[in-house]
């Protein structure tokens, strides 16, 4: 198969986890007779830096051309600490989302059975947690009119969703469900939101379609706690733009690093793969960040974006025998030797 593929890697730690993730690919390709043309763009920090805008239109029209996007990560301290900054890197990552209609971010959380001991949490509480949320990533709070008055001392910021919007989110919960163990869990503030009654409404009206669905319906503060308490006992979860963002962090941590997270956003047309991890200033050029939820991003692009099933299983066994090896980053390492972020790449291209 000949793939094209945007590289973006980002601001922060993005240029080394990407460019693991691209030597693994390449193995991968080479190994299963593929040709992989990557074509790098800018964004972020990176892009306002060059051309003062953090998603440029030509990285767009890379993007919308390209066969699936892989992404590192956006974002630097300068601009947190400056609210008042006119452009912000994360402008360019949600202008990215809406332009290639990326409406469900794909974001799983699942153990490592090398690693369950250096989980933050119980082995019990742990063992055998496998679960997806599916997030809702172009509307909600994050994209409503938001602003000032004039007074300058009052802000808001709107939460609006359209019935259409969560119908085609919850489609794909309902067939992701159906494909694993059929149980569906709709995450919402349905006690205190119009939103979230809009949401269970919408559900509740699609139960009918998918009569093997088990739904359950939870509230976002409920299910925080669930998640920690017994993440074992979900499957596929749904949720909005803002509680997904909190809730696939909290999850992410179940696996023992956030280093080792990977995701998808999907939509109508080209797809987008990315750690689920933030930027790490504090680690640039220093190859100590984990490339694994890069690495694991990319086997999920392979098979969700190309439905090349095998290749990307070749990724999860390359990754599973070097935990198990012990050939980890610092994250991960404890008081054993920690490896860098390129030492875990050139092991993974061995092995494939
Ligand atoms: C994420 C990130 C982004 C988000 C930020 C960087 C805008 O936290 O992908 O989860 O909030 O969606
Ligand atoms: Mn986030």
């Amino acid at each position: 198969m000949k793939l094209n593929i945007a590289l973006l890697a980002g601001d922060g730690i993005g240029p080394e986890v990407t460019k693991q993730a691209v030597r693994v690919s390449d193995a991968i390709a080479q190994k299963f007779g593929h040709e992989i043309s990557w074509r790098p763009a800018l964004t972020g920090a990176a892009a306002i830096d060059a051309v003062g805008e953090p998603y440029p239109d030509s990285t767009h029209e890379i993007c919308a051309s390209s066969d699936a996007v892989l992404f590192g990560a956006i974002g630097l301290p300068k601009y947190d600490n400056d609210p008042s900054a006119p452009v912000r890197p994360e402008q360019g990552l949600l202008k990215m989302r809406k332009k290639l209609g990326l409406f469900a971010n794909i974001r799983p959380t699942f153990t490592f059975p090398s690693l369950i001991d250096n989980a933050p949490l119980k082995r019990e509480r742990i063992e055998g947690t496998d679960l997806v949320f599916l997030r809702e990533l172009t509307g909600g709070i994050y994209f409503g009119e938001k602003g000032r008055l004039d007074d300058g001392e009052t802000a808001f910021d709107n939460c609006v969703y359209t019935r259409a919007e969560v119908q085609r989110l919850a489609k794909k919960g309902f067939e992701m469900a159906m494909t694993r163990s059929k149980r569906l869990c709709c995450v919402d503030k349905a006690n205190v939101l119009e939103t979230s009654r809009l949401w269970r409404e919408t559900v509740q009206a699609m139960e009918k379609d998918y009569p093997e669905v088990e739904v359950s319906y939870e509230l976002v503060d409920a299910v925080a706690m669930r998640l920690v308490q017994w993440p074992n006992t979900y499957d596929v979860l749904i949720t909005e733009n803002l509680f997904g963002d909190i809730l696939t962090d909290e999850a992410s941590v179940i696996s023992g690093s956030m280093g080792l997270m990977p995701s998808a956003s999907v939509g109508s047309k080209v797809s987008l793969f990315e750690p689920i991890h933030g930027s790490y200033p504090q680690a640039t050029g220093l190859n100590i960040a984990n490339p694994l939820a890069t690495v694991l991003s990319a086997a999920m692009m392979f098979e969700t974006g190309f439905g090349l099933h095998e290749e990307g299983a070749a990724i999860r066994e390359a990754v599973n025998k070097s935990l198990e090896a012990g050939i980890v980053t610092e994250d991960l390492a404890g008081d054993k030797k920690a490896y860098g972020t390129s030492e875990v790449g050139d092991w993974l291209v061995a092995n494939i």
